[in-house]
């Protein structure tokens, strides 16, 4: 276990994929592939601001890593022919960081805002009047003598993205005119972006290995591109630099990415629930020290597509492991021991256990 890979980022940009990233990002909506409610919606809302040659409502878009949060961020500002200015939750530390960029404002500019669930209190309390009313107050001088004055903004878009809607304070979501979920993509999406990534790298690509890459993509176009980009280099090592089915399956192989697009993180994770846990249910902050990772990490980024794909079920005693998993392990090799809640229908006695008890008992159940 020790020379197993550590959880990163299955979903998370590294610096030398960044700039093949912004290669690859769509400009426009006609170009961004799926999430057909969203851009449809988008749409109108765009069109109607410019019709009007007013700031467009502020949007608010959620879900997992890697979906194309960002990507859209910059499109609307594209097509309202605007600028963008970028910043995120735990850049803007004090008040007075948010006041500065809000006065630094063009009208109709669009302010980015990424992680936005981050922000701090006072910092959000700043936020609210400068969506509502495009107004914010600062403080002047200390004290009894102190007053509030009000400085105006010129009207502008605030677009905000997070990996967890769940966590955004109800007075700050009422502020988005339109708030958006993305969804994992289809396979024809995810083969659409493969093809259309391979045009832009200059790659030749068979319709198989679209295939293969798009099935082992997770849903998330970042990770097929990632994908798509390592076996261009397998393919330009070991063959002419066609990517070929066979060319597609051995990068995968050399990637330790199953047939489900499931690398050896998340099968560290399914195989710890399922040989640790009795196959759960197990508690969020228990399978963090077990697997030595942030919980927070596990549950946006890992996750989230276990979920989707039904390897995973939430209880409210926790996550198990479901019997989709423990087959896809039991073909892989790994010992599947009995789960837990086939055994006992008791369950809720143990929730006030130890995890070491709980794991003590799942070994003497393992026998
Ligand atoms: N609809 C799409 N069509 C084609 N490519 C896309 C699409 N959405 C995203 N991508 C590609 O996926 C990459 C990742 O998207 P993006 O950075 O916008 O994700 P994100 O949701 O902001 O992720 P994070 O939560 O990690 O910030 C982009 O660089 C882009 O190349
Ligand atoms: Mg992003």
């Amino acid at each position: 276990m020790a020379d197993e890979p550590r959880l990163v980022g299955a979903a998370t940009a590294t610096l030398d994929e960044t700039t093949v990233e912004t290669s690859l990002r769509p400009r426009s909506l006609a170009e961004y592939i799926g999430q057909s409610t969203v851009k449809q919606n988008l749409e109108i809302l765009l069109t109607a601001a410019r019709q009007r040659g007013e700031a467009a409502d502020h949007i608010l878009l959620f879900g997992p890593p890697g979906l194309g949060k960002t990507t859209l961020a910059h499109i609307v500002a594209r097509e309202l022919g605007v600028n963008i200015h970028l910043t995120s939750g735990p850049a803007i530390e004090r008040a007075g960081d948010l006041a500065a960029i809000l006065t630094n404002l063009e009208e109709r500019d669009v302010l980015f805002i990424d992680e936005i669930h981050r922000l701090n209190h006072a910092v959000e309390e700043i936020l609210y009047p400068a969506m509502e009313d495009f107004g914010i107050d600062v403080m002047i001088g200390k004290g009894p003598s102190a007053r509030s004055l009000r400085l105006s903004l010129k009207p502008f878009t605030v677009v905000a993205a997070t990996t967890r809607a769940g966590r955004i304070s109800s007075p700050l979501r009422d502020r988005f005119g339109a708030v958006h979920r993305l969804e994992y993509y289809e396979l024809g999406e995810l083969a659409t972006i493969v093809d259309r990534s391979a045009r832009i790298l200059g790659v030749q690509i068979e319709p198989e290995a679209v295939e293969i890459l798009a099935r082992r993509g997770r849903g998330t176009p970042r990770i097929v591109n990632r994908l798509l980009k390592r076996t261009r280099d397998h393919a330009e090592v070991r063959g002419d630099g066609r990517i070929t089915a066979d060319q597609a399956r051995d990068a995968m192989a050399a990637m330790d990415i199953d047939s489900e697009g499931l690398d050896a993180t998340d099968r560290r994770l399914l195989a710890a629930i399922v040989q640790k846990f009795a196959s759960g249910p197990v508690g969020g902050a228990a399978l963090a020290a077990v697997l030595g990772e942030e919980v927070e990490t596990i549950e946006d980024v890992y996750e989230p597509y276990l979920l989707q794909i039904g390897f995973l079920d939430r209880t409210p005693q926790g996550r198990i492991a479901t019997e989709r998993a423990r087959d896809h392990l039991r073909r892989l090799g790994y010992e599947i021991p009995l789960p837990r809640r086939g055994e006992r229908l008791d369950v809720g006695l143990w929730d006030g256990m130890t995890v070491e008890g709980r794991n003590a008992d799942a070994e003497t159940g393992a026998e």
